[in-house]
């Protein structure tokens, strides 16, 4: 029995991919960017094992057993995995037949997956690798991440830390279609994040069915894929050169336009709601109040409620000041955790008081009940997958059955 365990990272967009011209192979309409953040905060974690007596592929999803039988697009990514190492096997027999024996996957998330917070690109990208590592395989990350990319289009992101570009290709077999490096992790470390997970009980429609509702449906976004790609070059312009006030707008611009063209489908998509809507205007006034005119943050929302707000580190400590006063805690202890130490004791919520904004108008932006967002997270842009050495990592235990179950 061979058995390794990696953890993945989230990612959030700032040139959303939204819409596929191939549904199997998740081949996308448009090139799409995204920050990888800090999985100290947010990741998924896998443990693989393969074995010659084990009868079945199985997985264990954050301590309970899914039927995976009918998910084809994990049967994608140990297709694909499986076929690498087959040739591997073929050209050195002394290599044992990895590409033969069942596998037992077991995932957990650091985070709740009730909170919205999108775990399938870490979860995604967290599978394939382990396989890779599993299977030893001797290919580049972006190979790699043609095959996460069957499992989830975004998951192609998280196998990179730092900023990174989906290019959708243009071959029909995808095999153009994969995710690169536009700057590693350390090329800007100002630039810092904050998940607000904003409170919402319903349901929304996933983004697998969504995208493609957009795609038939939406005139607009025709006209999004005109201008996503001007937008690709100006975004990688502003991180190379660590412009935030170029990255900013054209973050907010985008989430906005991605929002619209959910807003044309027919009949429309929603996914802000109330507090997101008003997260908005709060970081527009936020921006107009700044003294020099210059932007101090940006906001971007995928297929959900939960903002995420990029800014400058020098701003992170006034952004949580203001969310934390206009959308109060209702339990203090899980709200915000400080894990950089920025707030450490300023005052938060009602004690901190927005000074001197003539453009926070209380008409607008009210002071939200509390809860409306449960939880704040600080974090950063990182690294990506990462290979967890210890034993006392392994989700497995020695039988290769789960250590935790639910
Ligand atoms: C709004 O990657 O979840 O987060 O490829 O169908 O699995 P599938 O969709 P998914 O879509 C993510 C959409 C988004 C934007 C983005 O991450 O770029």
């Amino acid at each position: 029995m061979k058995t390794v365990t990696c953890t993945a990272p989230v990612n959030i967009a700032v040139i959303k991919y939204w819409g596929k011209r191939d549904t199997e192979l998740i081949l996308p309409t448009n090139d799409s960017l995204s920050v990888t953040l800090s999985q100290d905060i947010l990741h998924s974690k896998t443990t693989i094992s393969a074995s010659k007596d084990y009868t079945q592929d199985r997985l264990w999803l954050n301590g309970k057993e899914e039927d995976i039988t009918k998910n084809r697009r994990m049967h994608n990514c140990f297709r694909e995995t499986r076929a690498l190492r087959e040739k591997m096997e073929q050209a050195d027999s002394t290599l044992e037949p990895l590409s033969t024996y069942n596998v037992h996957v077991c995932s957990e998330n650091n985070f709740p997956t009730a909170a919205g917070l999108a775990s399938s690109a870490s979860g995604l990208a967290a599978l394939v690798y382990t396989l890779a590592q599993l299977f030893d395989l001797n290919v580049t990350v972006s190979e790699l991440s043609r095959i996460a990319r069957q499992g989830s289009g975004s998951a192609c992101r998280s196998l990179f830390g730092g900023f990174v570009a989906w290019e959708k290709g243009e071959a029909k077999d995808g095999s153009d279609s994969m995710a690169v490096q536009v700057a590693p992790e350390s090329h800007w470390p100002e630039l810092e994040a904050l998940v607000c997970v904003v409170s919402d009980a319903k349901k929304g429609t996933s983004s697998t069915e969504g995208m493609q509702h957009t795609v038939q449906t939406s005139p607009l976004f025709q006209e999004r894929l005109n201008i996503v790609p001007g937008r690709m070059e100006a975004m990688k312009k502003a991180i190379l050169e660590r412009d935030f006030q170029s990255f900013a707008e054209l973050t907010m611009r985008d989430s906005n336009q991605f929002h619209s063209v959910c807003l044309d489908t027919y009949p429309p998509i929603f996914y802000l709601n109330d507090t997101s809507r008003a997260i908005i205007q709060l970081v527009h006034a936020y921006n107009n109040s700044s003294p020099d005119g210059k932007l101090k943050a940006a906001y971007t929302y995928d297929a959900g409620s939960n903002a995420v707000i990029y800014a400058p580190k020098e701003n992170m400590r006034e952004i949580i000041q203001l969310i934390s006063h206009y959308f109060p805690s209702q339990d203090a202890a899980t709200y915000f955790t400080d894990p950089y130490n920025v707030i450490a004791g300023a005052p938060l919520g009602q004690d901190f008081v927005p000074q001197g904004h003539a453009s926070f108008n209380e008409k607008v932006i009210p002071v939200f009940a509390p809860g409306s967002v449960s939880r704040l997270l600080h974090t950063k842009v990182h690294d990506g997958p990462r290979i967890l050495a210890s034993e006392d990592d392994s989700l497995l235990n020695a039988e290769g059955l789960p250590k935790r179950t639910v």
